[in-house]
């Protein structure tokens, strides 16, 4: 059957890491049909529009969206492109690999994070010259559907169970309904699940990375979380993510437009491939999936390498090393 792929690259270095991760689906020859979607702050210059319905409809209506990055617009690009997507939740996986000089070598975590709700769910309000307040928004039934599908991860990925993160000590309504809901969820489907209090998990996950798995958090937590373990294994360029949900799903680099070496050809291609893999394994291609993460693993073990690895290659030159294993 043939997939039918929206491919967005937005700005900055996903007009980089977007063709390179297509390079790499093409050396794997599947039966996939791409069609390519504008959006970003360069679309938003020209035309006044960061994300025109064109692009949205695109993404509700392919069997998988590629996304690289959006600059200034990200939260007018994204959040609605989560959502044309039908997704609650955002998987980060974040991995040391052999080979890659990481602060915190043992470190193999993934994150689970609300991809609907908690601070990002865009109720902010200027009451006055003094004075901006944000609304907070959680449910018990958006919390227990990220608990439902962390506990499903679990079992599949034969993980020992999950850690919540949460402050529900201070935030007591909201992280205390979503403390409760995840945790309620877990004991019913008999999943051990502990629970910690997120600013202490900031240290903890520094000091002793191996003491952590599969961590749920909200959103706001689960985006600086992630980019705190991206620290501890060498970088932004590494990590890939998976907005995924119902059926449908949107896959994208962790990192952002990186303006400081946007346009020189030398972005880390890494997080792109590997959200390229998640794609495939959420499309059922399991076997190419894997041959892509071993071909991309491969090359961060031997090099060649970017810059910000410590190497002196650039985005192609990864790109081929990676189809050439392929
Ligand atoms: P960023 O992730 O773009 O860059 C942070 C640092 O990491 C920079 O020094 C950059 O050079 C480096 N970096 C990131 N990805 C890299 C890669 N693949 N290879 C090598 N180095 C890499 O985050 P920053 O600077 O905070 O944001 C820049 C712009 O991106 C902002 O306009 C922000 O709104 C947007 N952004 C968009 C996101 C999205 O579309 N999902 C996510 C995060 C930020
Ligand atoms: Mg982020």
């Amino acid at each position: 059957m043939t997939e039918r792929i929206a491919v967005i690259p937005g700005d900055g270095i996903g007009r980089e890491v977007v063709p390179a991760a297509l390079s790499v689906l093409d050396a794997l020859a599947l039966e996939f049909e791409y069609v390519e979607g504008e959006a970003g702050d360069e679309l938003r210059e020209e035309t006044g529009e960061a994300l025109p319905r064109e692009t949205y409809e695109l993404a509700e209506a392919a069997d998988a969206t590629l996304f690289g990055a959006a600059g200034e617009t990200a939260a007018d690009v994204i959040l609605p492109l989560r959502e044309a997507v039908g997704s609650f939740v955002n998987v980060r996986p974040a991995r040391a690999y052999p080979g890659v000089d990481a602060l915190r070598p043992e470190t193999d975590l993934v994150f689970l994070r609300e991809n609907t709700e908690g601070v990002y769910s865009g109720h902010e309000n200027r009451l006055s010259e003094d004075l901006s307040t944000l609304t907070r928004v959680v449910t018990t039934s958006a919390s227990e559907r990220l608990a439902e599908f962390a506990c499903e991860y679990v079992e599949r990925g034969g993980h020992d169970g999950f850690t919540v993160a949460h402050k529900a000590n201070v935030m007591r309504e909201t992280d205390g309904r979503f403390r409760e809901a995840v945790l309620s969820v877990a004991d019913e489907r008999g999943v051990e699940a502990e629970e910690v209090l997120m600013d202490a998990f900031a240290t903890h996950v520094c000091l002793d990375p191996e003491g952590f798995g599969v961590v749920v958090c909200p959103n706001l937590a689960g985006d600086v979380l992630s980019d705190l373990a991206a620290g501890l294994v060498g970088g932004l360029g590494l990590l890939p993510s998976a907005n995924v949900g119902e059926e449908n799903g949107l896959f994208e680099p962790v990192h952002g437009t990186a303006p400081d070496i946007a346009g020189e050809g030398r972005a880390n291609p890494t997080a792109a491939i590997l959200s390229a893999a998640l794609m495939l394994s959420h499309l059922g291609y399991e076997a190419e999936a894997e041959r892509v993460e071993s071909a991309m693993t491969g090359v961060l073990s031997d090099g060649p390498r970017t810059p910000d690895l410590g190497g002196d290659a650039g985005t192609e030159d990864v790109t081929e090393a990676v189809v050439s294993r392929l």
